[in-house]
């Protein structure tokens, strides 16, 4: 069941930040650093050795369920619908929705790590999946780009559906948090074509009444039934609501 609401950042829920569910599906305690920074991210992914996928708290498996009434038509005569995912890390995320869409959408990957990126783009090729056309409007595919979500390399109005799994959470707790968070997503909202969505999987909890300033979005969200012992959280923006 969808909750109408207003997604704000909360205190509460930071500390889960702190707890990292590994592939084996242990809980580990981390000492973070800053976790809005990119040397952190670099770190991470370079510790991790090898061109390996690794999927921050939720799989395609667990949500695509929830995910399946935001996505695009893929009718004969529609465009070939653009996604971008905001922070794709080394996710497959993206790679099972693009399979998810029987190969007909263009996604474009983005991520601020270089590490991530050059992982993502070995993957990509090893699978023939990496788009070298530059017309994404034509073909079908992938691409990978290197960029801060603050100030993605899009035109307004380019996507159709924008995703941020773990991204926005991770902004969040940097220093700037509250204001690097709304940044990321007015920058989200910006390349939304006016009929578009924003998705993010978050492990923040709605609050209604913890405001930051600039931040009022009207979202509905709703908890995902996953069994991993912690809460995680689906939400979803409508632009034309904004
Ligand atoms: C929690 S991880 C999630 C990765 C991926 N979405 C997943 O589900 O596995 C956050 C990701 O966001 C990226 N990131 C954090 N801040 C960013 C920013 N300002 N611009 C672009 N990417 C950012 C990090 O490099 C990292 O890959």
């Amino acid at each position: 069941m969808f909750v109408v609401g207003r997604r704000c950042p909360s205190l509460y829920g930071r500390s889960v930040a702190n707890l990292l569910l590994t592939p084996k599906g242990l809980l580990k305690m981390q000492f973070f650093g800053d976790m809005s920074d990119q040397s952190f991210w670099n770190n991470f992914y370079t510790s991790r050795q090898g061109n390996k996928h690794f999927d921050w708290f939720v799989h395609f498996e667990d949500v695509s369920g929830y995910l399946v009434p935001y996505l695009p038509s893929l009718g004969n005569n529609c465009p070939i619908p653009r996604i971008i995912d905001i922070g794709c890390g080394t996710s497959d995320f993206s790679l099972k929705l693009f399979d998810h869409l029987k190969r007909k959408c263009h996604i474009d990957l983005v991520d601020f790590s270089p590490e991530a990126i050059k992982i993502m783009q070995k993957i990509l090729l090893e699978q023939g999946l990496l788009k070298k056309s530059v017309n994404p409007e034509d073909f079908p595919g992938i691409a990978c780009h290197r960029a801060d979500a603050k100030n993605l390399p899009f035109k307004e109005h380019t996507f159709s559906l924008a995703l941020d799994k773990g991204t926005s959470d991770a902004v969040l707790k940097g220093t700037e948090g509250e204001t690097a968070f709304v940044d990321v997503v007015q920058e989200s909202l910006r390349v939304l074509k006016p009929s578009g969505k924003l998705i993010q999987f978050s492990d923040e909890p709605p609050e209604t009444n913890f405001k930051t300033k600039n931040c009022n979005l009207r979202f509905i969200w709703r908890e995902l039934e996953i069994n991993s012992g912690f809460q995680h959280f689906m939400y979803v923006v409508h632009k034309e609501n904004c």
